[in-house]
């Protein structure tokens, strides 16, 4: 219970100033990132123990379908090479989960049940051309670090299930680069197109977060746990359910607060905190890298 309150107290810190930011003087805020050379890539994708079959089903579905985000945020950067690092930190997200799916496959789940899911995303943001598709690049990127941070904190709070390392090291680095990918991104962006591509850019999250309710049941040994625990199986559907909810709740809520209106970036600061929040975890699991590059980026928040 304490922790419920503890993680809600920490969202809400994250989610309150927003108004106030969209109309507040325009300040520039330098932000740092790194690049970093992973070690034991594969072994990442497994969560360490926990009986929740949504939430394994989560980092499955999170290690099949998010290179699309990336190769999205790669391609609309295109010659915008100033923010170089970011280009090669989306890179190296697409290697990373590459890695683990194939040793995942090699393990026996191809995970077909998503390809309906992945063609829509390709669809929408790679084939539809050059402006709805940085629409939606952009649009996962303004609502990465608070849906990232809400998903986290309530899945930890309510003992939701674990995320694997691979989606908590593609998380941390979500939240750091966030407000850089915006800045670069939005701009190519027109106020009519984001309007009119609202509803879908909405659906997008609920699709990322909410998908393993549905295709759990039909990943590697959901039936026999369900059927040897299915009072336990019931809870875990329902906090999942529950996380997962809030989270498209948040999403929904930042998207229009910092998306949809033209002035709008993300604060770095929240950006900032999330990562170390993130990072922090992953230093406690002993995930280990090495720091290639840095940079630093000034952002107008
Ligand atoms: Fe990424
Ligand atoms: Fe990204």
């Amino acid at each position: 219970m304490f922790q419920s309150v503890v993680a809600v107290v920490a969202v809400g810190t994250l989610l309150a100033p927003s108004v106030a930011h969209v109309f507040s003087a325009r300040r520039t805020v330098q932000m740092r990132l790194k690049l970093r050379e992973l070690e034991a890539v594969a072994e990442m994708r497994h969560a360490p123990p926990h009986p929740s079959i949504f939430m394994a089903e989560f980092n499955r579905s999170f290690l099949f379908m998010t290179e699309i985000v990336d190769f999205g945020v790669m391609k609309y950067l295109g010659d915008a090479r100033v923010v170089k690092l970011l280009w090669e930190q989306e890179k190296k997200h697409v290697d990373m989960h590459r890695a683990g799916l194939a040793a995942s496959r090699k393990d026996g789940d191809q995970m077909r049940r998503f390809a309906l899911l992945y063609f829509i995303s390709d669809m929408l943001m790679l084939r539809l051309g050059y402006h709805v598709g940085v629409c939606f690049a952009s649009g996962m990127e303004t609502a990465s670090t608070t849906m990232f941070y809400t998903f986290g904190r309530l899945a930890a709070a309510t003992d939701a299930g674990t995320l694997s390392d691979i989606s908590l090291f593609h998380i941390f680095e979500e939240c750091e680069h966030g407000p850089v990918t915006v800045q670069a991104l939005k701009p190519r962006t027109s106020l009519p197109l984001r309007i009119l591509l609202l509803p879908l850019m909405v659906v997008l999250p609920w699709a990322m977060f909410c998908t393993p309710l549905f295709t759990a049941w039909f990943g590697p040994g959901a039936s026999s746990a369900a059927l040897k625990h299915p009072l336990r199986t019931a809870a875990e559907f329902l906090k999942y359910a529950l996380v997962s909810h809030l989270t498209f709740l948040s999403a929904v809520y930042v998207v229009l607060a910092y998306w949809l209106p033209s002035v709008a970036v993300p604060p770095p600061e929240h950006s900032e905190a999330a990562a170390r929040y993130f990072e922090a975890q992953l230093k406690a699991r002993r995930v280990l890298w090495t720091e290639v590059a840095t940079e630093q980026y000034p952002v107008c928040a």
